[in-house]
């Protein structure tokens, strides 16, 4: 029986996912009553196929949603809300904050650079998508521990399967954290409308789709939902990067050689080591597939990770090529719930890398210990990454 769970499948479940997609690519698995699915065309069509797949969780019984995030709903009000969010979230908005992030990249490598180690984790990948979606929102420094409490409970949820003390206790922790934004987001929006500032929340308070503008609620549910959304899954994309490269050292090789390959390289850990495994749907009908049927009102989980190493769609799906091309991989989904912050993931990954790649040599592990999972069931990397290196010459120069 496959144990989703264990910390050795949660390193490496592509042997598993392998064996799924031949054998049995809808898989029922009868302890939680949920339907996976492990095939590429399989995932991409619960992806896309909203008439028979619900973003909504609360159309199964006994299942909710986290928050009133619009990752959740399906059209015509996740159409409403996506229009209204990207006039707000723009590509100026993310190709602005480029100075930025090489500047929060900077300081975060200056603090560890002489020690010649560093967790990649704790020390880098972590803390610099936290500081662009805090930079992004217009959060004053003096507010980042108010924010980072915010944000670490938050993020806390994305680990509640199970319906045990320690649920109980987040969802009770998540309430008084909604409770608090919500005291405090009224102040912050009416600073924006009284000096008009040029940061996304300004932009969220003016965005206006026919005649109509994004409530308070939908504000501060979008909030929390990039507090969630943009960090936990950039800060793999990152730590996942550099594992990536440690276990292909030609690949690393190669890399350092044409610096120009990194986007690629990029799409290829996106696709190789997805940070986001799943997301889940609800069937809204009997669904057929593969010759199985998953009954309405189940929960169901699109593996992304296993249909980004479908062999039926990639060739060598099991080996890390930085060159791949093409790479139509679906690590930021598909369709109408596709990623909106991907542009700024792969900048974010772009600018982090690239800093680390020119100031950082003779990368090596620090521990032989296998690595341990990060907390969030859904979501794919590290949770601590002890590594040692040499700064290269130009960094010390
Ligand atoms: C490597 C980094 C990231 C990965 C792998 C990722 C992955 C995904 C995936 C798979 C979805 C589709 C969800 C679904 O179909 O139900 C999604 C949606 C979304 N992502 Fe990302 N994401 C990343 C970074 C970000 C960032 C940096 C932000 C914002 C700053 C962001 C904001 C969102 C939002 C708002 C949605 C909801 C879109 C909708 O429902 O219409 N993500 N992401």
């Amino acid at each position: 029986m496959m144990d989703l769970f264990s910390d050795d499948m949660r390193r490496n479940p592509y042997p598993v996912y392998d064996q799924m997609r031949s054998a049995s690519p809808v898989f029922h698995l009868p302890p939680f009553d949920l339907w996976m699915i492990f095939d590429f065309e399989g995932v991409k069509r619960a992806l896309v196929d909203h008439d028979a797949f619900s973003s909504d969780l609360s159309n199964a019984p006994g299942q909710g949603n986290p928050g009133e995030w619009f990752i959740f709903f399906d059209p015509p009000r996740h159409t409403k809300l996506r229009a209204l969010i990207s006039k707000a979230f723009t590509p100026r908005v993310v190709a602005n904050l480029e100075p930025r992030i090489r500047e929060l990249s900077r300081q975060l490598l200056d603090e560890v650079i002489e020690r010649g180690e560093m967790d990649l984790a704790a020390d880098f990948a972590v803390p610099l998508p936290m500081r662009v979606i805090a930079e992004m929102l217009g959060v004053p420094a003096a507010d980042w521990p108010r924010y980072k409490r915010w944000s670490d409970v938050i993020l806390k949820l994305a680990n509640t399967f199970s319906r045990d003390e320690e649920t109980a206790r987040t969802f009770d922790e998540y309430g008084a954290v909604t409770a608090e934004m919500s005291a405090f987001l009224p102040d912050l929006i009416a600073q924006r409308r009284s000096a008009h500032q040029d940061d996304l929340l300004t932009r969220l308070v003016e965005a206006e789709v026919d005649g109509e503008r994004l409530t308070q609620r939908e504000i501060l549910g979008f909030v929390q939902l990039l507090l969630v959304g943009g960090q936990e899954t950039t800060a793999n994309l990152i730590n996942n990067a550099i594992l990536c490269f440690l276990e292909n050292p030609t690949q690393l090789a190669r890399l350092r050689t044409a610096p120009n390959l990194l986007p690629s390289a990029i799409e290829e850990v996106l696709r190789y080591r997805s940070p986001l495994q799943w997301m889940p749907r609800v069937a809204r009908v009997d669904v057929e597939m593969h010759g199985q049927v998953i009954p309405a009102r189940k929960v169901v989980l699109p593996m992304i990770g296993s249909a980004n190493r479908d062999p039926k769609q990639f060739r060598d799906a099991g080996r890390f090529d930085i060159t791949r091309d093409p790479n139509p991989h679906i690590a930021f989904g598909h369709g109408i719930h596709a990623c909106l912050g991907a542009p700024l993931a792969r900048l974010e990954a772009r600018i982090a890398l690239a800093d680390f790649l020119e100031r950082i040599q003779g990368v090596k592990l620090a521990s032989n210990e296998p690595w341990e999972p990060r907390k969030a069931l859904q979501v794919h990397g590290p949770s601590r990454l002890p590594i040692r290196f040499t700064p290269s010459r130009r960094a010390t120069a």
